[in-house]
Parts: C-alpha cells; sequence; structure tokens
C-alpha cells in the first residue's frame, strides 16, 4: 500500500529519508523517499497559489481607474497566500517603492518557515496602470531563488535591459548597437531582418531606441507597461518578439532574470540610475554602475523558480475569467533546475471568493 495522498500531506518536509523509510516499509525505496526530501521542487506550484489570489483579488479594480487600489488589494492576497507556503523567503525585490505603491517590503519574511531558504522577488501586479486602465497584459508574479542569490538592486529603481532566447548568447550585447543585435540575431535565427520583432516601453526616453529599430528593419511592439512579460515573451520559444529591450524597473530586471534563468534564454541589465543619491546608495550597497550584469549575477543560482498568473488578458498568460460559478485563471510555472515549462490552468468555486 502506497502512502495516500493526506499522509504525503503531513509528511514533514524535514524527516529524514531513513525516517521515511521506517514509516512507509511497503516498498518506498529510497531513492523515491529522498525525492520527498526536496519539497523545493514543488515550490513553483505552491507559490502559484500566491499569483492566483492576487490576481482573483484585484479584478474588482480592473478598468476603475484606482492603481493604487488594484496594488493594495493584490499585496495583501499575495502576502496571506504566501504566509501558507512551507518556505523560508525573504523579500528582496519588493516591487513599489519607485511610485510610492503598496508593497511587500524588502526584507520581509514571508512563508511558514519550514522548508528551503529562498531570496524572492515580488510584483503582485506588472501593470498596476494596465489594470486601473482595463488594458492588457497585467500579471501577478513571483521569483524565487535560492539564498543569497539575487541581486539586491533595490537602491536603484532602473535598469536598462536586453533579453532574448538562448540563441542570443554570445550573439547580442547590451552594448552593442540595437541595428547590430537585430542583424545578428536574425542571422542565428534564420530569419529576414524585416521579420524580426523588437518589443520596447513605450517612453520618450525610449524614442530614439525606437528610431533605430525601424531604422534597422525590424517591427516593434510598444509595451505601454510590463516588461517582464515583455522579456519572457522573447526568451520564450514560438511567440512573435525576438528582443526585449530599453530601460524599465530593475526590480522587474531581477525577476525577469529568475525566469530567463528557467528559460535558458539570455538576459543582460546595466543600472539606471536617474539621480546622484541613487548611485552613492548603490555604491554603498556594493552595486556596480556602468557595469554589463550578466543572467548569472543578476540570480546567482539554478535553482530558480517563477510563476505568472494573468490579471487581464495577455500574450504570455490570459486574464482572469469569470465563467458562471468558476473564476478561472491561467499562470505560468517555470523550474529552472529542470526546465519546465507549465501552464497552469485553475478554476476556483467563485462562492469561496466571496
Ligand atoms: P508597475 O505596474 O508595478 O507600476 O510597473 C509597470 C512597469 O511598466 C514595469 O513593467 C516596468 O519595468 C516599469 O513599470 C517601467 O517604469 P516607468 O513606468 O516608470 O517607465
Amino acid at each position: 500500500m502506497l502512502p495516500n495522498a493526506k499522509e504525503l500531506l503531513f509528511f514533514h518536509p524535514r524527516s529524514t529519508g531513513a525516517e521515511h523509510v521506517a514509516r512507509y516499509p511497503w516498498g518506498v525505496n529510497n531513492e523515491s523517499a529522498t525525492q520527498f526530501l526536496h519539497p523545493d521542487r514543488n515550490l513553483g506550484m505552491e507559490l502559484v497559489r500566491a499569483t492566483e489570489a492576487a490576481a482573483i483579488r484585484a479584478v474588482p479594480f480592473i478598468g476603475k481607474g484606482d492603481k493604487n487600489a488594484a496594488d493594495g488589494a493584490a499585496v495583501d492576497a499575495m502576502r496571506k497566500f504566501l504566509g501558507t507556503v512551507d518556505f523560508d523567503g525573504v523579500v528582496v525585490i519588493g516591487e513599489g517603492e519607485k511610485d510610492k505603491a503598496p508593497m511587500l517590503f524588502n526584507g520581509e519574511h514571508v512563508g511558514t518557515g519550514v522548508g528551503p531558504s529562498c531570496d524572492i522577488a515580488v510584483d503582485p501586479i506588472d501593470g498596476t496602470s494596465l489594470t486601473a486602465a482595463g488594458r492588457q497584459n497585467a500579471i501577478s508574479m513571483i521569483a524565487a531563488s535560492d539564498r543569497g542569490s539575487m541581486l539586491d538592486a533595490s537602491t536603484v529603481f532602473y535598469m536598462q535591459k536586453l533579453v532574448t532566447g538562448a540563441e542570443g548568447r554570445g550573439v547580442v550585447d547590451i552594448n552593442q548597437s540595437i541595428g547590430d543585435n537585430i542583424r545578428e540575431l536574425a542571422k542565428k535565427k534564420g530569419k529576414e531582418v524585416g521579420q524580426m520583432v523588437v518589443a520596447v516601453l513605450d517612453r520618450p526616453r525610449h524614442e530614439g531606441l525606437i528610431e533605430e529599430i525601424r531604422a534597422a528593419g525590424a517591427g516593434t511592439r510598444l509595451m505601454l507597461d510590463g516588461d517582464v512579460a515583455g522579456g519572457i515573451n522573447a526568451a520564450m520559444y514560438g511567440t512573435r518578439i525576438d528582443i526585449c529591450v530599453g530601460t524599465g524597473g530593475s526590480p522587474e530586471g531581477v525577476a525577469t532574470a529568475c525566469a530567463i534563468r528557467a528559460l535558458g534564454g539570455h538576459i543582460q541589465g546595466i543600472l539606471a540610475p536617474k539621480v546622484e543619491s541613487e548611485r552613492t546608495n548603490g555604491l554603498a550597497a556594493g552595486l556596480k554602475f556602468d557595469y554589463v550584469y550578466e543572467a548569472d549575477e543578476l540570480v546567482n543560482s539554478d535553482n530558480t523558480f517563477f510563476v505568472a498568473t494573468g490579471v487581464t488578458d495577455g500574450g504570455l498568460v490570459a486574464g482572469v475569467r469569470r465563467l458562471g460559478p468558476i473564476i478561472r485563471t491561467e499562470s505560468i510555472v517555470l523550474r529552472g533546475r529542470s526546465g519546465t515549462i507549465r501552464r497552469v490552468t485553475a478554476d476556483h468555486v467563485a462562492d469561496k471568493w466571496l
């Protein structure tokens, strides 16, 4: 007789393999026993409950014009659900300081405290303005990696980024012109330059960059907000985006790096302080300026998880949908160690959420 689901649930993650074999002498071998010693294997599937909750709680605020109210509801839900997950998480990247939005605080401990020690990056809503306006592409996301492995870039709000799929490694470089990057990557991918698509945040600061992309012959996908999803789409196989470039939030940069490490893509970042105090505080925190951070410096571990749930519909995941008595969520769960990408569609009984 194999242990049933309930027994497995009560198997304490800190038990030893020997204890497990003693408890289940009916044939659970040592190999399967040791598998139970790696609760982190399922961490992504646990964390996704928190992004689902944040996305669901943000729904009443979609299109209502109040981005802080949407963010606040998502933050509360995420904090509550994270509290039930068996891990010892420290928030290294708590988005929100840049625009004084509600947030999970840097240094805040989350989880039950039992289980793997992790750094986490959270963005209960990436795309708060999109949500408030009722626009597409808002997601709720959490990234986790081994404790001490995430770059704490919290003193500097912006980062210049370049993201591509694995084909970009050794081919594109953030210090190379965007025109050269487009041409080199097109060659590597066996595509015409005219078929290349580059995602960029639609901001006045990117005017010159956008002109250069078009002058090279490539097309742009101008994003109103949400460069985490843009970066993931650039790294994921089978999407329309080849490159994601430009300056966006540095928290989003580190979070994207977790996803890119899991996907095996390419990401580089350069910190982009706006005011001198960011540079001073960054230097004091040990950050480097005018320096290209590679993927393994943004997140120094391949034991990364990235989970995201759609708030509003987008190219990465569909938004929360009400189907009669059901609330349907769509998420992706990436696990770096195995390189697995899971798409999780969950139906939640609406009554339980009212
Ligand atoms: P929020 O929804 O958390 O405000 O972030 C949206 C976002 O577009 C990020 O995806 C991006 O990295 C950053 O803001 C860009 O900052 P800014 O809007 O100041 O250019």
